[in-house]
């Protein structure tokens, strides 16, 4: 009988030798299985928050099970996350506003044992009105109890219309409910730089702003970038792969204008962000150019649009969105390689990439700075 620690089954004590054979593989067939399981979760880049949590490079999003996306058979998604989970990728982000996101992660919660955790993180997307301490809890509360978790990892918090400053009030009260243990990681999404300064020059600890950014919109590295750097705050990132419109499935093809074809939320978004721009035209250039590149790597387009992403100063995690639960849209194996640290752009790949970039349109002139697009 195997000696080793690591190998010992002391169930073998109490059995017949016939039965402890038998037995002894099935739990060989365990520990190589959970040796195998923590290979693959080690494999995942991890990065630390300012409030200890640690969270994977590449983040599940959850907003495709919203219902903007196609219809979500609810017990189905609870089902396919545990690929997610078996890969190593335990991160998941979700928010009060998608659909059955926080009930569906609560689900699964529910169901699988504490190895390996799962990190939740959710956002708190109030409309505009009073901001009391009493309103923001039976916020926490709820994503709580949809979660069916005892505090929340990280909330990130979302406000609609700077004139009206009641954002403060909202985060004051936030901070205190960390200070009580009910939040573990203080965020924001979609504030812009002047904001993030000003809620951080208050004394507001702040771990992370979650924005778009992707080839395409790199309007963090105007201004964001360097007040995170300053601050420790990391951006974790959505929209890295315009829905899709960034892989192989676009590459040589007409431009897409039919709802029919622009059939998800996200589609459709970033669709509008390609046409400011610089259109499709320009488009099809960047993805002939992402697949030169992708090609000297033996990767995809989506890897090389990823790590372009995750490779930026104060970058601390790109959001990938899965539909969760839909045959065919799993793309796990695919995100492991782009946050492989085997996968290195170099310096020729870059200018590949910059001599199409260099001739889109500004659109930080555009449209603004990180989320002026949901206040303009
Ligand atoms: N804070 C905010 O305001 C905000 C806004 C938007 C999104 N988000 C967050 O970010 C997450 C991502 O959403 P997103 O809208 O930005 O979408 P995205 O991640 O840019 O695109 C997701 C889609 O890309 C395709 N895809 C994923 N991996 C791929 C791969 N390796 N190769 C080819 N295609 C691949 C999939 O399409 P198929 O399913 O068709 O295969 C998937 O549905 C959301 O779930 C949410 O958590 C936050």
């Amino acid at each position: 009988m195997q000696n080793n620690s690591a190998f010992y089954c002391p169930i073998h004590l109490i059995i017949s030798p016939v039965c402890a054979g038998s037995l002894t593989v099935i739990c060989y067939a365990i520990v190589i299985q959970q040796l195998h399981r923590k290979e693959r979760m080690a494999q995942v880049p991890k990065i630390r928050l300012a409030g200890g949590l640690e969270i994977c490079r590449i983040l599940n999003g959850m907003w495709q099970v919203s219902g903007a996306h196609g219809p979500v058979d609810h017990p189905k998604a609870v089902q396919a996350m545990q690929a997610y989970i078996d890969a190593g990728l335990t991160t998941f982000d979700m928010a009060d506003i998608y659909g059955p996101a926080e009930e569906i992660f609560g689900h699964f919660n529910s169901q699988c044992d504490a190895a390996p955790p799962l990190q939740g993180l959710t956002k708190w997307v109030p409309r505009p009105g009073p901001m009391d301490r009493k309103v923001v809890e039976k916020a926490l509360q709820r994503s709580m109890s949809r979660m069916q978790v005892d505090s929340l990892d990280c909330v990130q918090f979302h406000w609609w219309d700077y004139s009206d400053n009641r954002y403060l009030h909202a985060l004051g009260h936030l901070s205190d409910l960390q200070q009580d243990g009910l939040i573990r990681e203080l965020a924001l999404t979609n504030f812009d730089t002047q904001r993030l300064e000003e809620i951080t020059d208050k004394g507001i600890g702040i771990s992370s702003n979650q924005v778009q950014y992707s080839l395409i919109d790199q309007r963090p590295a105007a201004k964001m970038e360097a007040v995170c750097l300053s601050h420790g705050i990391q951006l974790l990132t959505y929209g890295t792969l315009a829905g899709g419109l960034l892989s192989e499935r676009y590459l040589g093809k007409a431009e897409p204008t039919s709802r029919a074809e622009l059939n998800t939320a996200s589609l459709s978004k970033y669709k509008k962000v390609i046409d400011g721009w610089g259109g499709w035209g320009l488009f099809q250039e960047l993805l002939v150019a992402l697949d030169t590149v992708a090609q000297g790597h033996s990767c995809s387009i989506a890897n090389v649009a990823t790590r372009y992403v995750l490779d930026r100063p104060a970058v601390g995690g790109v959001i990938v969105g899965c539909r969760l639960g839909v045959a065919g849209a799993e793309h796990i194996k695919d995100s492991l390689r782009s946050c492989s640290p085997e996968l290195e752009l170099t310096a020729q790949d870059l200018r590949t990439i910059d001599s199409v970039l260099q001739r889109s349109r500004d659109l930080m002139s555009l449209i603004g700075d990180c989320g002026d697009e949901y206040r303009n």
